[in-house]
């Protein structure tokens, strides 16, 4: 869907718009971990101590190379948390716990989560006050979409009545498809305002960048992926008022 590539590349370009920004890794496969170039090694504790562990959140936090875009890494590990978790008590608001204080010292707390509707994007949807849901524009993506929708309405609910549907963002957009552009008609049709104007396209260096490392804002930062997420992050600054 470019959970990942969006939660590193709108952190990145908030973070060159002047925000402090931490991202936390709650995928145990780790891919926003190692496309800021983490490597095993790199960092001494993940977000799975601090869901099964009870470590501060502020202990595992990483700078990254980018100048004011601080991590919380994730690793392997973080895929038994799911079983660990279950006998907790309030397993489901452990990450809000966690991020109770550590919040305040940052503009954005950027949460990318796993594919699985599970514990951990439970307690990220527990923790978080807003949801940006990234939706490629293909068919398959609507569909999986109705689900994700009725399980915020749950979160909402029974765990955390202040969620907000934040945005909707189109990614991995191509012109020349019709099929794209049926895609964008239902999501704008469906979701009105709360769809982003700005919508990321399917570019080769998008989907290079997490190989080298680096957010598409230092790997290429004259590329359209890089333009588009600089559009991305000044389109969400102004819905927040800061900018
Ligand atoms: N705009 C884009 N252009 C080209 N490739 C992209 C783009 N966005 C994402 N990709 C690529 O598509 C794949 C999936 O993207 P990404 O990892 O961001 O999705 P995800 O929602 O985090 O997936 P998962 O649910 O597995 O965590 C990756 O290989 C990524 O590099
Ligand atoms: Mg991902």
């Amino acid at each position: 869907m470019g959970k990942s590539t969006t939660a590193i590349n709108l952190g990145a370009a908030l973070a060159a718009a002047g925000e402090r920004v931490l991202l936390v890794d709650a995928d145990p496969q780790a891919n926003t971990t190692s496309g800021l170039g983490f490597r095993k090694g790199d960092f001494s504790h993940t977000v799975y101590e601090v869901l099964v562990g009870d470590l501060p959140l502020e202990d595992a936090v990483e700078p990254s190379r980018v100048k004011d875009l601080f991590l919380v890494p994730s690793s392997i590990d973080l895929a038994g948390a799911e079983i660990e978790m279950v006998p907790r008590f309030a397993r489901e608001h452990q990450l809000a716990r966690s991020l109770n204080g550590p919040r305040a010292r940052y503009h954005t707390v950027l949460i990318d989560c796993p594919p699985s509707l599970g514990l951990i994007t439970v307690n990220a949807l527990t923790a978080a006050d807003e949801v940006l849901i990234p939706i490629q524009c293909e068919y398959y993506a609507l569909e999986g979409l109705t689900q994700l929708l009725r399980n915020i309405a749950l979160i909402q609910s029974n765990l955390n009545p202040r969620l907000k549907i934040e945005g909707v963002v189109l990614t991995m957009y191509t012109k020349r498809t019709h099929l794209a552009a049926d895609v964008v008609g239902q999501v704008r049709e469906h979701f009105g305002e709360v769809a982003y104007e700005t919508m990321i396209p399917r570019t080769v260096r998008l989907a290079e960048a997490p190989s080298y490392g680096e957010p598409i804002e230092s790997f290429d930062p004259g590329s359209r992926g890089a333009k588009a997420y600089r559009d991305l992050a000044a389109e969400f600054r102004r819905r927040h008022g800061r900018a």
